[in-house]
């Protein structure tokens, strides 16, 4: 079975690196964070009660989610730039939470394995999504260092970013994606923990080929 599940918290690399992997591999990639961000994007567009759990899950069903390369469109309009605001994020996580939220994605993210094959990247790839997948990689980085590559990206991006605020930020949200009942960020019994801490993309990158060349041979 062609799978690979990333899973890890925030800004450890997950999505840079499932994209290269894939790319080598030539299969596709799950960015299940980008639909945990697609409903906090709904429930701010429709005006939901983010406490309403019900009424959150209840969005799923209508929103027609298309992915083409590294763009997201939501009932044809294109969101790719609004989904990767802080704000979205937040709320990400604390929709994220509900397990009927999560109920109502769990197909759709079923769906993206095919043969062709499937790097799943997010938080529960391994553990809940792809229980079968016959290499897991949970991936993670010191919470500074995670911070620093954060702080980068926006500053790269022109965003004006505030160092503290990320750290803060970063620390608060694997807090809440780790204590959650359902779901919670952690590795499958049978991950390859990697601490990219001090590694390059391309080396985390190649870790994870060689661990696949492993994996299929056996
Ligand atoms: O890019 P970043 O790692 O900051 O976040 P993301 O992967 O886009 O995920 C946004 C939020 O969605 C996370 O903080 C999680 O709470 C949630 N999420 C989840 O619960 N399960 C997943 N498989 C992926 C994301
Ligand atoms: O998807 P996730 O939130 O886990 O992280 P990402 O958005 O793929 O990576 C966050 C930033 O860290 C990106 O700008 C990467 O280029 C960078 N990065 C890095 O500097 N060194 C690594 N070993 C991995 C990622």
């Amino acid at each position: 079975m062609n799978l690979i599940t990333i899973d890890g918290p925030s800004a450890s690399g997950k999505g840079t690196v499932s994209h290269l992997v894939a790319q080598h591999l030539g299969w596709d990639v799950l960015d299940s964070g980008a639909l945990y961000r697609i409903c906090a994007y709904a429930v701010l567009e429709y005006g939901l009660n983010a406490d309403d759990e019900q009424a959150v899950a209840a969005v799923i069903p209508d929103l027609v989610i298309r992915f083409d390369v590294d763009r997201v469109y939501v009932n044809d309009q294109e969101v790719s730039e609004q989904l990767r605001l802080e704000h979205i994020g937040k709320l990400a996580s604390k929709v994220a939470a509900y397990p009927a939220v999560r109920q109502a994605l769990l197909d759709l993210q079923r769906s993206f394995l095919t043969n062709k094959g499937l790097v799943g990247d997010g938080r529960d790839m391994g553990t809940v999504i792809f229980p079968q997948a016959p290499l897991k990689i949970f991936l993670i980085a010191d919470v500074n260092e995670r911070a620093k590559r954060r702080y980068k990206q926006l500053v790269e991006k022109g965003i004006d970013a505030d160092f503290e605020a990320i750290l803060l930020d970063l620390q608060k949200r694997d807090e809440q994606d780790m204590n959650r009942a359902v779901a919670p960020l952690k590795p499958a019994d049978d991950a390859i923990v990697i601490d990219s801490s001090y590694m390059g993309i391309q080396a985390v990158v190649d870790r994870i080929l060689g661990h696949w060349e492993q994996v299929r041979v056996k």
